[in-house]
């Protein structure tokens, strides 16, 4: 099992090339299923979560190859057929995201039986809506043995209204809807960029869809799909964490092959906060000179400040002056990562779905311990930040989404080592 070990207190300076998100490769190996054709996607980040999706399409049969590109992996996946069409326990454990193959499997084989997804470290995470939609859709859905089976000779369009807004669930119906008989409507859907770049590829591979990225989805249902070439968008959330390393250690961070356009709300909490930022075309540049100020938080949905970067803020929080209050409005259970900063010295409280951060308090090294992946990064930052050592157990929970941390951050001048341990 590998560790990180981070000594603290240098200011950052230097250069990171960001990869392609991971929670936009995911969707779109999945949307592989949709055609026999071959699909090509580009700019794929080298990161756990990948592996884990591709030996799930090796599990149904399906071909994926990979390709080591300057910029990422370039990943070849054709589904001429499949040998199974169950997504097994033993990998949606180790990935809640494999319920992605749930709505092009129904779509496009007529039946599909993955493991239900448990809850983790940040919720219970039903799937409720992913399976409500199906069945709206004309699906027959049940539950046994801890799976899930969903059949349809051909899935019918229709209006699906999500209660929650949800991303994967909504990149679910889009895919299931694309192949159905029929126009669907999907009403309150989110509007991450990830889901716009999944539209982009499956109109690239032929589907009739409007108002991805909005919260009304229109897809006209088409008789088939074909093969497409794509590039994968730049990780918002990686390029955000980098931002706030050099807000917390008071250093330069040029951050290239970013989209700003992806990360307003990102970037305007951060000048909130302190963290002098200018952004460019395809590249953000952003400096910590020390003298951040305490400002409030809450997550919500694309566009809103993502939940995803919740705990990276919290760290940079712990050294502004004054008190920020965090409210976290998307899942229950989103503060683990609170008890490990304040191992290392931090002064929050929680309170619910509220945290209260008092800074600035002086950060010192500790051996922590990495749990999901966010608040794993949330300690990579504080441990930059922190006099002396800090040693983070359990790295695998960092690689499922980013790409060698430690290498992009060590060449921007952060003392921090990977180690066996
Ligand atoms: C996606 O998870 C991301 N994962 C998460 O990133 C991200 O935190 C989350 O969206 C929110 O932005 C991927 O894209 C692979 P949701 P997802 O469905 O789709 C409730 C990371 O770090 N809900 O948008 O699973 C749910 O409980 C990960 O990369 C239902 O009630 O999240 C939550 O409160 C962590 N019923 C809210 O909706 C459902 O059927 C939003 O969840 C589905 C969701």
């Amino acid at each position: 099992m590998d560790r990180f070990v981070i000594e603290g207190g240098t200011p950052l300076e230097g250069t990171v090339s960001v990869s392609g998100a991971k929670n936009a490769a995911l969707p779109a190996m999945a949307g592989a299923l949709l055609t026999a054709d071959g699909v090509v996607l580009r700019n794929v980040p080298r990161v756990r979560d990948i592996g884990t999706m591709r030996s799930l399409l090796d599990e149904l049969g399906v071909d994926s190859s990979v390709t080591h590109e300057d910029f990422g992996n370039k990943v070849e996946i054709h589904a001429r057929q499949l040998l199974s069409s169950e997504a097994p326990y033993e990998l949606v454990k180790q990935m809640r995201a494999s319920i992605l193959v749930l709505g092009p499997l129904v779509a496009r084989f007529g039946e599909a039986h993955v493991s239900m997804p448990g809850g983790c470290a940040i919720g219970a995470r039903p799937v409720n809506l992913h399976l409500k939609g199906l069945e709206r859709l004309g699906a027959a859905v049940s539950l046994d043995h801890g799976y899930i089976h969903a059949k349809a000779p051909r899935l019918q369009g229709g209006v699906f209204y999500f209660d929650t807004i949800s991303v994967t669930g909504t990149e679910n119906l889009m895919m299931a809807a694309v192949l159905a008989d029929g126009e669907t409507l999907l009403e309150n859907a989110a509007r991450e960029p990830e889901i716009q770049d999944l539209a982009d590829l499956l109109i690239k591979m032929g589907a009739s869809i409007e108002g991805s990225g909005t919260s009304r989805i229109r897809i006209c249902g088409v008789p088939s799909l074909h093969g497409a070439e794509h590039s994968i968008i730049p990780d918002r959330i990686e390029a955000g964490t980098f931002l706030a390393a050099a807000g917390i250690t008071r250093g330069h961070v040029v951050v290239e092959r970013a989209e700003p356009r992806h990360m307003t709300a990102v970037i305007a909490k951060l000048v909130e906060l302190g963290v002098r930022v200018e952004s460019a075309d395809g590249r953000i540049e952003a400096w910590g000179d020390g003298s951040l100020r305490a400002a409030d938080a809450a997550t919500q949905e694309y566009p809103g400040f993502p939940t995803d970067m919740q705990a990276q803020y919290m760290a940079l929080a712990t050294q502004a002056e004054g008190s920020s209050v965090i409210t976290e409005s998307i899942f229950e259970n989103r503060y683990v990562h609170a008890l490990e900063l304040m191992r290392m010295g931090a002064d929050i409280r929680v309170e619910g779905r509220r945290a209260v951060v008092r800074g600035k308090t002086p950060l010192s090294g500790a051996p922590v311990q990495a749990s999901d992946l966010r608040a794993s990064a949330s300690l990579v930052l504080a441990g930059l930040a922190a006099t002396g050592e800090t040693t983070i157990d359990r790295a695998y929970h960092i690689d499922r989404g980013y790409e060698r941390i430690e290498e992009k951050l060590a060449k921007a001048a952060a003392r921090i080592r990977r180690v066996q341990v």
